[in-house]
């Protein structure tokens, strides 16, 4: 039976992957807490894409900035105005997201319609409030942004930013001065945002503060259709469903890149789909056949993109789910500060010495999506072995090895599980167990994915040798203990 988020919520909280906030209290909608396990996967994975991301361009660097921002930057960016969500009223005032609402009833996505279509559709399918079971009286657009009073006795408001993005855009002329005025130019980030969602739920995919991983490119829009890297993407086939194929199409179908660009998607919009696609595929281990790129159309689209994917990943109980996504957001965000803030964001490029406004693409991913995702894919509760299986990669894992002696009565065999547990715990994330019986402890390895465990028994002390076993395969082998850095730094950098 496929695990569901109930499943996971209960064995999140049991192992100290995620639970409530300010659980003692009850809980707050929408808020999660990391505990030490899951705070484990979730830093190795922002690890695995800073490597990836920031390794595409010698001119990408990652920054750190302030999450409250001026009320401006969100005039400038359009989010006070256009960053909205549909809420339908019910008659005993419940507020559901109205999209969702739809999607739940009819079984498909209905974003970017008017409230006056939901509405419509709401009372043509005799749609009643999930919660109370009475009608839905309204359709409206709330503001998903949380104002927030800066200092004491003052009218000065400003806002939790609702996504990464907004920091780099006002940080662009500055940091284009100090990379030396060159581009394209990458700004990435790794940090909270917070969205006021109406209806957080299905754990940490929907809620109110979470942490996003996101690129900015700032590129010469006149060079879109040429990207330095092209060709060693070239061969590359990409898991993509169309817009004009979602009706022939049952998931995906696989492209070319040349094909990809005969639909009019510009190579420098192409290469990055590309690079995406290996960051899940190959550096993440998801499942070929459980990721897709998934094309939005003109009313799906976020208000600021002229190209959007979204990057899903295919979930136990909730099917392909946005996790991500490539946005092309041409000169929107820049020219809006420019507008607002007086500050020139032209630039006069020194190589061909045109004076323009960057244009932007965005490689956007939710870090917090992504955890569950990897976390739902790799559970298995029905292994086998009769416990609990997280198959983890071991680049991802929250612990890569365990040490295990063999009994813990016998003072040789403990000083020498002590010697090899400190001889990996400096370069590998390791644990020393020695509470129970081994296959208990192989069994509390496995749920928390551990991808080695080494055991040392009495033949250690004469032959130097471990019982090295892996967590997907559970196949046991003697390996030498002065061959086990070598080795574990082998299968983590397989
Ligand atoms: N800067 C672009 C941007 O913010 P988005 O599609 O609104 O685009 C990007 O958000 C990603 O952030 C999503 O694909 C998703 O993974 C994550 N995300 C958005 N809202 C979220 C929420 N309420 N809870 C958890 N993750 C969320």
């Amino acid at each position: 039976m496929a695990v569901t988020t109930k499943d996971l919520a209960t064995f999140f909280k049991k192992k100290g992957f995620i639970y409530p906030s300010s659980d003692i209290y009850g809980g707050v909608a929408g808020l999660y807490d990391y505990g030490h396990l899951g705070t484990k996967l979730k830093k190795n994975l922002e690890e695995l894409w800073r490597k990836f991301f920031l390794g595409l361009d010698d001119n990408f660097f990652e920054i750190e900035t302030a999450n409250i921002m001026h009320e401006n930057v969100f005039k400038a960016s359009g989010h006070l105005e256009n960053f909205t969500d549909p809420v339908a009223i019910s008659e005993s005032g419940h507020f559901e997201r109205a999209d969702h609402l739809l999607e739940r009833a009819l079984g498909k996505r209905f974003e970017g319609l008017t409230p006056k279509e939901m509405m419509d559709l709401i009372e043509k399918n005799k749609i009643k409030c999930p919660v109370s079971g009475t009608k839905i009286v309204d359709v409206k657009t709330v503001n998903m942004m949380f104002p927030v009073q800066l200092g004491v006795g003052t009218k000065n408001t400003g806002y939790l930013r609702p996504e990464t993005a907004q920091s780099p855009y006002v940080n662009f002329k500055l940091q284009y001065e100090l990379q030396r005025r060159k581009l394209p130019m990458g700004l990435a980030l790794i940090g909270r945002a917070y969205r006021n969602e109406i209806s957080p739920r299905n754990l940490t995919l929907r809620q109110r503060e979470f942490t996003q991983a996101e690129l900015q490119i700032f590129f010469d829009p006149s060079k879109i259709t040429e990207h330095p890297d092209f060709d060693e993407i070239k061969a590359e086939k990409l898991n993509v469903l169309l817009v004009g194929d979602r009706d022939k199409v049952k998931t995906f179908q696989k492209m070319t890149t040349e094909a990809l660009i005969k639909k009019d998607l510009p190579k420098f919009y192409v290469y990055y789909l590309a690079k995406i696609q290996q960051f899940y595929l190959k550096t993440l281990g998801i499942p070929e056949e459980k990721f897709r790129l998934y094309q939005l159309d003109d009313k799906e689209k976020a208000f600021y993109n002229k190209y959007h994917f979204d990057l899903e990943i295919e979930l136990n109980e909730h099917g392909f789910t946005e996790i991500g996504g490539l946005h092309y957001r041409t000169d929107h965000d820049l020219s809006g500060h420019q507008r607002i803030s007086g500050e020139k964001m032209e630039i006069h490029d020194e190589e061909s010495g045109k004076k323009f406004i960057p244009h932007v693409l965005e490689i956007s991913m939710g870090v917090d999506r992504l955890t569950y995702a990897l976390l739902d894919l790799a559970y298995d509760g029905e292994a086998e072995r009769g416990n609990i299986v997280l198959n983890l990669s071991p680049k991802l894992a929250p612990f890569l090895c365990a040490v295990f002696p063999l009994v813990k009565n016998k003072p040789e065999v403990v000083a020498k599980a002590r010697e090899v547990y400190n001889l990996l715990k400096g370069g590998y994330s390791c644990f020393y167990d020695d509470s129970g019986s081994v296959g208990r402890r192989y069994a509390r390895a496995d749920e928390i994915g551990t991808s080695y465990c080494i055991t040392v028994d009495f033949e250690s002390l004469d032959d130097g040798c471990v019982t090295l076993r892996d967590l997907k395969t559970t196949k046991q082998e003697r390996v030498k203990i002065s061959e086990l850095k070598n080795r574990l730094f082998g299968y983590y950098f397989a």
